[in-house]
């Protein structure tokens, strides 16, 4: 008999190996992979491109729902690259997103509430079928209240600091490892203290600190508790 689909939902804070981890675990389970940082990040990207940013680094307010309407996100799986990447207006933005500047204003722009009303439309839409694997900061909480499988990942903040750097290093981003840190606690702060869904953890998830964890012994872990949860 066919395993029944679930919605395995992965929340956590920045940097802490949640889009590798959900990968994998979209991989083992053959489920589709949502990354839902990526649209926070692309409309980040538009408003940064449409001049909304004042001096201080936040968006000039009210120009933001009129941008929203114009904006159009859509997600298509690379089969050459064997990852979805995200487009804006028809544009792949998928390596965009990821610099260090749309990190830094990321934040922002995810604390408004019409941008996070119209993510959450579309991410509910993308699991109406189930079979997904999707990770962000308020998929147990939000998105999916009723998810089958929420796990919620933390680890260090250093840990996190030093995996980030490499991975942008890696990429051929210019960064540096204070600036990568004060990034990521700025960021945590701002995710976790702002009104509308913040960054918490669900009642029902079940936390998972991997700061001393390979990818290998996460996926252990992952299958002693995806067996549980399915077996009844
Ligand atoms: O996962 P990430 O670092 O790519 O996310 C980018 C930002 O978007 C992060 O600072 C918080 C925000 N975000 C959010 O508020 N809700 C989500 N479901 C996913 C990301």
């Amino acid at each position: 008999m066919e395993q029944k689909k679930i919605i395995v939902a992965l929340d956590g804070h920045s940097s802490c190996g949640k889009s590798t981890y959900a990968k994998r675990i979209a991989v083992e389970l053959g489920y589709s992979y949502i990354d839902s940082g990526a649209m926070y990040r692309a409309v980040t990207l538009a408003a940064m491109d449409a001049g909304l940013f004042g001096g201080t680094g936040e968006p000039l307010p009210g120009r933001i729902e009129e941008l929203l309407d114009r904006i159009e996100l859509q997600l298509r799986f690379n089969p050459e690259l064997r990852r979805t990447e995200i487009f804006l207006n028809g544009r792949m933005v998928e390596d965009l997103i990821r610099s260090m500047e749309v990190s830094s204003h990321v934040s922002y722009i995810a604390a408004i509430s019409p941008v996070r009303k119209k993510m959450v439309e579309y991410q509910r839409k993308l699991g109406e079928e189930k079979g997904i694997v999707m990770d962000g900061r308020d998929i147990g909480t939000v998105v999916f209240p009723d998810a089958e499988l929420k796990i919620f990942l933390t680890a260090s903040l250093e840990v996190r600091a030093e995996r980030r750097y490499k991975e942008l290093i890696e990429k051929g981003m210019p960064a540096s490892l204070d600036e990568v840190r004060a990034n990521l606690a700025k960021r945590d702060h701002i995710d976790s203290t702002r009104a509308d869904s913040p960054l918490k953890q669900a009642s029902d998830a079940i936390v998972l600190d991997n700061s001393d964890m390979t990818v290998e012994q996460q996926m252990e872990w992952f299958r002693k508790i995806y067996e549980k949860i399915t077996a009844g």
